[in-house]
């Protein structure tokens, strides 16, 4: 490991002993024990409290803010692995072993190869599109590599279009089969069936390693895409985390850099039943498949109150503009009521564990950036103002989004990648749930209280 790495593991080691010192981490027994449904729960708005479904995935222990993946303490995990190693236990359960782990990173780097996709998706003005809103889109476009009958195998071997012409265009509207008709389809059944197969592995594991490799591929390419560059491809011998940054900036990062991202994409990989994850999960429990699933954890990530907030803090901590002005700043935006980004959690009522190996990890890479190092003392400053009074009161600390936009940063990234970069480390977290789940799916479905009247008599239009 590179002399520097070894100063990362020395925080992150660090961090964990803080957290050891300052709050036991046995797990909470109502979120540890096996379900007999139907349960009992104290549900309270936004779904707060309730519990949707059993797990093997993740825990969080919100009470004394710890996070385990699969068993594993999260400060271990960003300690002595790689998110490769990660994403990989996340999906299948348990750490690789080195084959496995070699045979993974190649199959990531070949899935991170998606130039029609991308190509497609150059066919959109990304450069003035929301990037998160082109991710989802170039993950749609994705799908079609899985199920595209006009790949060429498809044409080949099952549908012989009969090419139109001027006179037979009258009789497109025939019903199919008719002998003038334009599109004829050979052998239709194996067409359907080849689509059909296809489809399934849109919900397959095999969908869940491309998009894990393909989404960090396609930010990299938005971002590019966005300062008038042509995407690249990822380079065979970098790692997941040097290849995402090689291909978002051109430079093939230094190990500091590679290391500061991958504990990033570790810390951002799985966090329970958050907002995203629910949303593919929900997707995927009517049986709609995996990209679509991930769809709907970019859209839902994107809010400000999720993952987009750790856009909103760099903006914040840009308008707060000085450490002197901070105390003075913080109490207007509570005289307004204001929500202070990256603050507050729906489950941690303690330090989040990630923000405790963020904010180390910020201030090393701050000491040799200037613009990096002026945010982290407003950010110091903003963290002491809240701890004293919202800490102490609602117990509102940082949470994953407080520091890691400082990271960024420094690694010379710009804020509108912060969330989808989140996305790139999240979609394993997304991914791995949304398989578990189907093992035992049932549709979510939830109620609602109507408040609403009865019995109203129907009044005609034109009577209104
Ligand atoms: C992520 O769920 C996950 O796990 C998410 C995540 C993940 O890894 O997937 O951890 C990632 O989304 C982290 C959160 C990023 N969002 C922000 O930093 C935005 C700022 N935070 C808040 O909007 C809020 O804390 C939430 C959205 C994170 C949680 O909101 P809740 O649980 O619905 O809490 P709430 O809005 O009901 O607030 C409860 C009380 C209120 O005060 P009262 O009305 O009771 O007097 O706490 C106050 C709130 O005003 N409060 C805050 C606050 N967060 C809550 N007050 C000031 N600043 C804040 N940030």
């Amino acid at each position: 490991m590179h002399k520097n790495t070894k100063e990362m593991t020395e925080l992150i080691l660090k961090a964990k002993e803080k957290a050891i010192k300052e709050t036991s981490h046995e797990p909470e027994p109502e979120f540890t024990k096996p379900i007999s449904w139907p349960i009992t729960c104290t549900v309270g708005p936004g779904l707060e409290g309730a519990i949707a479904c059993e797990t093997k995935i993740g825990y969080v222990n919100g009470a004394k803010g710890w996070l385990i993946y699969r068993g594993y303490n999260i400060f271990d995990l960003c300690a002595y692995s790689t998110f490769e190693e990660v994403a990989f236990l996340l999906l299948h359960g348990e750490l690789p072993t080195l084959s496995q782990l070699n045979v993974f990173k190649k199959k990531l780097v070949q899935y991170g190869h998606i130039p029609l996709t991308k190509r497609r998706l150059m066919s959109f003005p990304v450069e003035r599109m929301n990037a998160m809103a082109a991710l989802r889109l170039g993950t749609t476009f994705m799908r079609q590599e899985f199920t595209d009958v006009e790949s060429q195998e498809y044409i080949n071997d099952t549908v012989k279009i009969i090419s139109a012409d001027e006179d037979s265009i009258p009789m497109e509207t025939k019903p199919m089969g008719e002998k003038h008709a334009i599109y004829e389809f050979d052998e239709k059944k194996l067409l359907e069936m080849k689509i059909r197969d296809n489809l399934q592995h849109a919900t397959g594991i095999e969908s869940c390693h491309h998009l894990v490799a393909g989404v960090s591929s396609l930010v990299a390419a938005i971002a590019r895409i966005k300062v008038g560059r042509l995407p690249i491809e990822p380079h065979p011998d970098l790692s997941f985390a040097s290849n995402f940054i090689y291909m978002m900036t051109g430079k093939v990062p230094s190990p500091i850099e590679e290391r500061i991202m991958d504990i990033s994409l570790i810390l951002h990989a799985d966090h329970g039943m958050n907002a995203s994850t629910f949303a593919s999960m929900v997707v995927a429990s009517t049986l709609s498949d995996i990209y679509l699933s991930v769809g709907a954890g970019i859209a839902a990530l994107q809010g400000p109150l999720h993952g987009g907030a750790n856009e909103a803090v760099i903006a914040m901590l840009k308008e707060i503009g000085s450490v002197e002005n901070t105390k003075t700043w913080f109490e207007k935006a509570c005289a307004k009521k204001q929500k202070i980004m990256g603050f507050g959690h729906r489950v941690y009522k303690a330090y989040d564990p990630r923000a405790r190996v963020l904010a180390p990890l910020a201030k090393y890479m701050s000491r040799k950036n200037d613009e990096g190092k002026k945010l982290f003392k407003i950010a110091e400053q903003l963290e002491k103002e809240v701890l004293r009074t919202l800490g102490k009161e609602k117990k509102i600390f940082p949470n994953v989004d407080f520091y890691s936009g400082i990271v960024y940063t420094c690694l010379g990234i710009d804020s509108e990648f912060f969330t989808p970069i989140f996305a790139a480390s999240r979609v394993s977290g997304w991914t791995a749930r949304v398989q578990e789940y189907l093992l035992n799916n049932r549709i979510f479905r939830p109620r609602a209280m109507y408040l609403g009247q009865f019995d109203k008599g129907y009044i005609s239009v034109k009577n209104r």
